[in-house]
């Protein structure tokens, strides 16, 4: 007997691409619902060569609901999710709403798989924030190598990961541009078309951003709680695909040969490394993949036992959906949830 999986947010960047990878994936669902806001009530989405009618969320019993991917923003998700959990669903939420709750899994099924068996205590399990994923499965094997000290991290993130309406105004903002119309902003504070900002999500007291908090507290929660880590996070006017230049201190000696081998049998690495003119990946090539694809790895001789590499990936896959989907197979294939018996 397969599943019953609810996409929540099914309109949107994130929920349209899990459709997508359910199908790509041949995850076992029987059934798929697609859900979003009262808005969407009847707006169909694909998922593999069928159309789904999207329902509202607020009217849906999730009674015979297995697993319920959630991708509706943290409001949503704050009032939504224990709901969903206690009606038996296991909830895996892309949402920034649970990820630091003790009693709720951060998982990266290449990294820290073994906790999601921890779910059972409030039936969900939190996706980490974009950013952070694909680098968490670039350090994690160099961290079993040579543990890692310290990180210092710079975000070049695509607009795709403020959502549907931040991709519709970098799109408007550069034809205004070469149409000479006024550039209206209204999800970025600055303009965003030919141009870089230097802010995602909202400041903090210390004068970081949340956005460079929660990579320094999720990669603490996903891979180790003695890594001290520091970030500067940019949004670019590229469409989809986040790329972080990344430097690395060790507390034992690796050298980038070592890291590169090291990456090369990684699982979701994937290591484009030439050192010659287009011999490393962009986020251009990243959209539509699923590894974390690793460049430009040297060593740092300005610190003992540094590194510095490249990492791209298409965040609304490994950074979302793609890394939401491996969770839940970890659970099927741990044999950590049985499909409900479902009403003939
Ligand atoms: N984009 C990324 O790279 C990324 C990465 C990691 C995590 N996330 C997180 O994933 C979530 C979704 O991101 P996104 O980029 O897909 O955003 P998006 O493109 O703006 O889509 C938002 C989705 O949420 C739905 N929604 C909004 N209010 C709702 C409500 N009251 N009830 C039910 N559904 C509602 C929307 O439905 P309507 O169309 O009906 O409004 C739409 O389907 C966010 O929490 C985001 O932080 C995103």
């Amino acid at each position: 007997m397969g599943y019953k999986v609810a996409v929540v947010g099914a309109t949107g960047n994130v929920g349209r691409e899990m459709l997508n990878i359910l199908d790509e994936r041949k995850f076992p669902a029987d059934e798929v619902v697609a859900l979003a806001s009262r808005r969407s009530v009847g707006v169909e989405v694909s998922y593999g060569d069928r159309t789904l009618k999207v329902k509202a969320l607020e009217h849906y019993d999730f009674a015979d609901v297995d697993i319920c991917l959630m991708s509706a923003g943290g409001t949503v998700s704050k009032e939504w999710s224990p709901k969903i959990g206690a009606a038996g669903a296991v909830v895996i939420d892309n949402s920034s709403a649970w990820r630091m709750d003790p009693d709720v899994p951060l998982i990266v099924p290449e990294v820290n798989a073994d906790a999601a068996a921890g779910f059972t205590k409030k039936h969900i399990i939190a996706n980490p924030n974009c950013s952070t994923a694909q680098l968490v499965v670039a350090l994690k094997p160099l961290h079993d190598k040579a543990h890692i000290k310290r990180v210092v991290v710079s975000t070049y993130q695509s607009v795709s990961g403020a959502g549907k309406d931040a991709m519709d105004e970098l799109f408007s903002q550069t034809k205004a541009v070469y149409t000479n119309d006024e550039l209206v902003n209204k999800k970025f504070p600055k303009r965003i078309a030919f141009n870089v900002i230097p802010h995602i999500d909202v400041f903090m007291e210390d004068g970081f951003t949340k956005e460079e908090w929660k990579m320094m507290a999720e990669t603490k929660k996903i891979l180790d709680p003695k890594i001290k880590l520091t970030a500067t996070c940019v949004r670019v006017p590229v469409f989809v695909g986040h790329s972080e230049a990344v430097n690395v201190e060790f507390e034992q000696p690796i050298t980038a040969d070592e890291a590169r081998e090291i990456l090369r049998r990684a699982p979701g690495c994937l290591v484009i490394d030439k050192q010659e003119p287009g011999g490393y990946a962009t986020p251009y090539e990243a959209a539509g993949e699923d590894a974390t694809y690793i460049s430009r790895i040297r060593e740092d001789a300005t610190v003992e036992n540094g590194l510095a590499f490249w990492c791209v990936s298409d965040n609304l896959r490994k950074g979302a959906a793609l890394n939401a989907i491996q969770i839940a197979e970890v659970l099927i294939n741990r044999k950590l949830i049985t499909a409900k018996k479902k009403a003939a």
